[in-house]
């Protein structure tokens, strides 16, 4: 697989600064000794008061940092200013993230987070030179009147207006239906790789062949270490943006861990 597969945890509104700091540890020491060649790109998003918590085990380690990179898990858009409770990509690249998860469906829902604001989320985060992680996906009613393909096509053009194919091929989308996530129903894995194909193929109508080569997609929704390896076989799927598996060390690992099978296969 040419694309470098992505683990990534999103850690939501879950734990306290120590509980926060001693699971990222337990992740790194259990990967210290493998090489970062071998492993996905192994993301981790914590609250915003666990990010310097968690950044400052993974400046201490000594060696292998990049391969585990820390996320933002939203901001806003503008550098600083009067925006009461907002973070800025500055203050997140400031707290170690590299990555920045923009367009959760928990944050269009309850936050009414519109595709304009996120369209100008990603443009900020690329412009300091981080990478989004963007979110769409459908509702079960979406699903169920058979207009998932248009809805998501909608969420990836907006989401993307204006920004340069090189910037595109940068990115990373995770294509996570509403009605997978935290609920313990998974996408069948073909129907997931059918839909993140046809998010590549809009990538590549929007930003030319070569961004819809590069660009990583990810899958997300009741991720499990028991799913991971069907959807990594997948060819569209290039990992997976895992919620409540990420809070576990055991599950976490053992998703990093299935996804190195399918890796050397
Ligand atoms: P879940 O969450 O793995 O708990 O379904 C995924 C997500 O919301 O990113």
């Amino acid at each position: 697989m040419s694309r470098k597969p992505i683990i990534a945890g999103n850690w939501k509104m879950n734990m306290l600064s120590s509980d926060a700091k001693s699971l990222f540890e337990g992740i790194k020491s259990h990967w210290s000794e493998t090489s970062a060649t071998v492993m996905p790109q192994v993301i981790i998003a914590p609250t915003f008061t666990s990010l310097w918590a968690v950044s400052s085990v993974k400046c201490s380690c000594g060696c292998g940092c990049d391969k585990i990179a820390i996320a933002g898990q939203n901001c806003h858009w503008e550098s600083s200013g009067a925006y009461t409770g907002e973070i800025s990509v500055e203050m997140l690249a400031d707290a170690g993230c590299s990555y920045v998860i923009i367009g959760h469906s928990e944050r269009r829902q309850y936050f009414s987070e519109t595709d304009e604001m996120i369209n100008k989320k990603a443009k900020s985060i690329l412009s300091k030179g981080l990478i989004p992680i963007i979110c769409c996906g459908e509702t079960l009613e979406q699903r169920e009147s058979g207009i998932t393909d248009s809805w998501i096509s909608g969420q990836i053009r907006a989401a993307l207006d204006g920004i340069s194919s090189e910037d595109i091929a940068k990115s990373v989308i995770a294509y996570e239906p509403i009605w997978a996530i935290g609920t313990g129903k998974t996408c069948d894995a073909d129907e997931a790789n059918r839909v993140i194909a046809m998010i590549r193929s809009v990538v590549k109508e929007v930003a030319g062949e070569s961004a819809s080569n590069s660009i990583r997609i990810l899958y997300g929704g009741s991720v499990k270490p028991e799913t991971i390896a069907e959807q990594m076989s997948k060819s569209d799927i290039d990992g997976a943006l895992v919620g409540g598996a990420s809070l576990k060390v055991d599950s976490f690992n053992k998703i990093i861990e299935n996804t190195m099978t399918v890796m050397v296969n």
